[in-house]
Parts: structure tokens; C-alpha cells; sequence
């Protein structure tokens, strides 16, 4: 069997590289020669997965660090990449932080790591390169565009200028002037909508693949996660008495109580099978809760020490666990707030916050209304609850922050990292190393897989032809 060699530059948790190790074609395939990367637990996980003589740590401006690239892979087929996108994102602070923070980030260098992906393709020069970055980057100009007209002083056009410049064809089969595609990852089997923009380049002078949408059906919400076992989160119980609008949720205790606890039923109805304490849980919350909505005085302490039980049994019966014999270590919610849970319940499956504050919605409530806790004069669309039967929003690295964008379609809680593996397509065995917070970066930063895996079918076909 023949394999191409690849090198992949900023390679985060590995999703490029995992999708080109999927690829093959007849006796083609790939082998991830090298890896660089600068971030410890990205470089853990990388390790682990294809061996850790093959990953570079360090920083890729670095001059040292590239001499041990170019030397170490002279002989590589393709350079795959996307450097690091925050600056171009459309849905980071570059678009809706403040006018300060955008002003500084223009100067942030993270915008030029690119030209040291093309320092390293001209000095290898491999056969192919494939360039992967956010669709945002459409939109971003060059700094000095004096001389250049709109078309030509878009980033992306010098992008592939520079791979002309340096010997690459970038042009796109069945197209006079195409170099670059916008591709959705769902049109390619994966259960998310992500848009990208992808560059396909080759050495050998002929047009580039066209990556055509290989499924007929969007795989849904239900397919990356419906099969997996229920996890619901601990409850935050300190600083209660001053969190944003808990004022709201004791002039609506009981309400509050009776949705928290009607959940639960609704939950052990559904999750039962294999989960008997499921149904423990929610007939022991009932009874407390039938006992503690009679209590008119100091609803505040009441509300704590109910919500201290409920913990103890999450904890006691093995519904948030990670330790659990099923061995899915990263399948564990993040703790939340009580009233970000009722906000999660009560969140129409499908809908979000911008829906429930608008009078003019069907999925308007006016509870909710007056229970959102953010300001209203610029995003609304703080909480984001999901659809079963769709694919779901792009998965973003951001979901280490709160994660009220990625609420579960019937769960009260956020997605956990193992869910947003599963869906930006990561095989079900992928182990992600570091914290909760760097497992999650690295899964929203990467390439999906099955992506990866169609970009690198198509240069295989190249290849043979
Ligand atoms: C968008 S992510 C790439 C994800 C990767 N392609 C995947 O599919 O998993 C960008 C990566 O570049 C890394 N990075 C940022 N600055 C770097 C630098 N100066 N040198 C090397 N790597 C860097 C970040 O740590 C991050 O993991």
C-alpha cells in the first residue's frame, strides 16, 4: 500500500489529520508524517494519536522551530492547515466586541500567522496543500490595498496570488476564475452546519476537485447523540440570593418548582430504560418539591437546601458521572445556575431567546421575557436551544465560555464536550486530553473529520489519475 506523506500546520486536536487517516482510495492512502502545534493539550492529544514522534510542539514564527519542519519534512506530499481563525470568525469578538477590542485586534499577529503556512509550503514545496479557514476570512481586506482593486485586496485572493506566485494551480475544475470553495459540513454527512472556506492547490498543473455535497439527507442532532446516557448537571448554589433575577423565580417559586420537577418526570418518562435512578431522582425532587412550595417564608434558604438535595443525588445516583462504567469520561454536563435551568426547560425545543422576548413570536413567553438576564440592546439571541431532527449550529471553541448557544434539545444543560465531539463528526473513541475547558477548544477549533476525510479522498483521486 502506498501513502502519501502530510504534514499538517496548526494542528489543533487533529480533526484535519483524522479525516485525511480516514481517506482511502484502492491501495492510497495517508500518513500524518508531522504535526505542529503550539498548545500543550492539543500536543497531548495529538500525541496519543499518531504517536508522539510525529508531533512538533512550538510555535510556528519561530525560526528554529521551522528549520526542525523543513528539515524533518522534505520529502512530504501535501501541507494541510488552518491557522488560527479568531480575527476573521464571524461570530467572535473581531465582529461584536467593542469598538476597542476590535481595534486591537486588527493588530493581533494571529492575523498574519497564514504567511508563515506559505513560508513553510514555498520551502517544502509538496505536491498538494490544502488551506482551511472560517468564511469570515471572505470579508477581511489587506492592510496596504492602494494599488489593488476590491476583488484583488481580499485576503483570500492573495491567499491563493501567493500560491500562484510559488508554483501552485488553484484553479477549480469546470470554473475560468474559481479558487477557493465555500463548503457546508453537513452537505458532506456531518450533523452540524459549518461553513467554511476551503483552497485546494497542486503542483502538478492541473485543475483542483470540486467537493460536491455527498449526501442526500442532512444527518441530524438525534443521529450524532440521541443513543447516549442522560446527564444532568449540578446546580450552582452559592451567591443564589444574588444572582441576576433570582428575584423573578421567587415571586414564581412555585411555578419555578412545579417546572423543575415536571421536567424531571418528563425526563425519567423518556430516559427510562437502563436508568431506574433516573425515575429515583424524579419521584424523590416531587416529593420534596410537593413539601417545600408550601413553605411561604425564607423561599431563598429553602430554595438552596433543596437544590443541595437534588445534588447529593445527582452525585449519589450516578447521573453526572464521569467515572460511570461507561467509561465516557467527557460526557459530563458543566454545572448551571437554577435560572438558566429554567430558562433551558422552558425554551422550546428548536427556539431561542431572541424568539421568547419577541411578542410577535409563536414561541413568545412572557415569563421567560422577564426572566432573560442579559442586556437587550444588542444580542438577543443569547440562549440557543437545539433541534433534534437538524443539524446543529457550528460548534464553536467559544463553547467553553457558557455554552448557552449549544442547550440540549431536551436536556436541562449545555452540550457536553463528548457530545461536541460526536458532533463535529470525531470517531466515538477520539480522547481529547486537558481540562474541560481546553477539550472543548479543541473540538469547536477543528476540522470535522468526515470533512477532512472527503478533502482528502478527492486528492487521492488526483493522485491516481
Ligand atoms: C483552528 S485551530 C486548527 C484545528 C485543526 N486544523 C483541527 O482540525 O483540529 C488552530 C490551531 O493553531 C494553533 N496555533 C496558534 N498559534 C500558533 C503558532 N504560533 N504556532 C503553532 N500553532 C499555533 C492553536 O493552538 C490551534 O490549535
Amino acid at each position: 500500500m502506498r501513502k502519501l506523506k502530510v504534514l499538517d500546520l496548526f494542528a489543533g486536536g487533529g480533526g484535519f489529520s483524522t479525516g485525511f487517516l480516514q481517506s482511502k482510495e484502492d491501495d492510497l492512502r495517508f500518513e500524518i508524517h508531522r504535526a505542529l502545534e503550539i498548545n500543550d493539550s492539543a500536543c497531548d492529544t495529538l500525541r496519543n494519536h499518531i504517536g508522539k514522534e510525529r508531533v512538533i510542539q512550538g510555535d510556528i514564527t519561530d525560526k528554529t522551530v521551522k528549520s526542525e519542519v523543513i528539515n524533518s519534512c522534505k520529502d512530504v506530499d501535501v501541507i494541510i492547515g488552518g491557522p488560527p481563525c479568531q480575527t476573521f470568525s464571524l461570530a467572535g469578538p473581531a465582529r461584536s466586541g467593542s469598538k476597542e477590542m476590535r481595534e486591537k485586534l486588527k493588530d493581533d499577529p494571529r492575523n498574519t500567522l497564514y504567511k508563515h503556512f506559505f513560508e513553510l509550503v514555498s520551502s517544502i514545496k509538496p505536491s498538494y496543500v490544502v488551506f482551511e479557514n472560517v468564511e469570515g476570512m471572505l470579508s477581511k481586506k489587506a492592510e496596504d490595498r492602494n494599488q489593488l482593486n476590491a476583488k484583488q485586496s481580499q485576503v483570500i485572493e492573495l491567499v491563493c496570488d501567493e500560491l500562484e506566485c510559488i508554483g501552485y494551480t488553484t484553479r477549480i475544475e469546470a470554473s475560468l476564475t474559481e479558487r477557493f470553495q465555500v463548503v457546508n459540513a453537513a452537505d458532506f454527512g456531518v450533523s452540524q452546519h459549518r461553513r467554511r472556506i476551503i483552497i485546494i492547490a497542486n503542483r502538478l498543473g492541473v485543475d483542483n476537485p470540486r467537493l460536491v455535497s455527498n449526501v442526500r439527507k442532512h444527518r441530524d442532532v438525534k443521529k450524532a447523540i440521541g443513543k447516549l446516557p442522560i446527564r444532568l448537571p449540578k446546580i450552582t448554589t452559592n451567591r443564589l440570593e444574588i444572582l441576576k433575577n433570582i428575584d423573578v423565580i421567587l415571586r414564581n417559586y412555585e411555578y419555578c418548582l412545579e417546572v423543575f420537577s415536571r421536567n424531571l418526570r418528563e425526563l425519567a418518562e423518556r430516559y427510562f430504560e437502563g436508568n431506574e435512578n433516573l425515575l429515583i431522582l424524579s419521584e424523590t425532587v416531587e416529593a420534596d418539591v410537593q413539601r417545600i412550595k408550601q413553605i411561604k417564608s425564607d423561599k431563598i434558604n429553602h430554595l438552596k437546601e433543596f437544590l443541595e438535595r437534588y445534588n447529593s443525588l445527582v452525585l449519589d445516583l450516578g447521573i453526572n458521572d464521569k467515572d460511570s462504567s461507561d467509561k465516557l469520561t467527557s460526557h459530563q454536563s458543566r454545572d448551571h445556575n437554577f435560572r438558566d435551568i429554567i430558562i433551558f426547560i422552558l425554551t422550546k425545543e428548536g427556539s431561542n431567546s431572541s424568539k421568547f422576548m419577541n411578542p410577535l413570536s409563536d414561541d413568545y413567553d412572557k415569563f421567560l421575557d422577564k426572566l432573560y438576564p442579559y442586556a437587550r440592546n444588542k444580542h438577543k439571541d443569547t440562549y440557543v436551544k437545539h433541534s433534534w431532527n437538524k443539524p446543529s449550529n457550528t460548534i464553536l471553541a467559544h463553547m467553553e465560555k457558557d455554552g448557552l448557544k449549544f442547550i440540549h434539545p431536551d436536556q436541562p444543560r449545555t452540550f457536553t464536550p463528548y457530545e461536541a465531539q460526536l458532533l463535529q463528526s470525531f470517531p466515538k473513541d477520539y480522547a481529547f486530553y486537558g481540562g474541560r475547558n481546553a477539550q472543548y477548544r479543541q473540538i469547536g477549533n477543528a476540522v470535522p473529520p468526515l470533512l477532512g476525510k472527503v478533502i482528502g479522498e478527492a486528492i487521492l483521486k488526483l493522485e491516481m489519475m
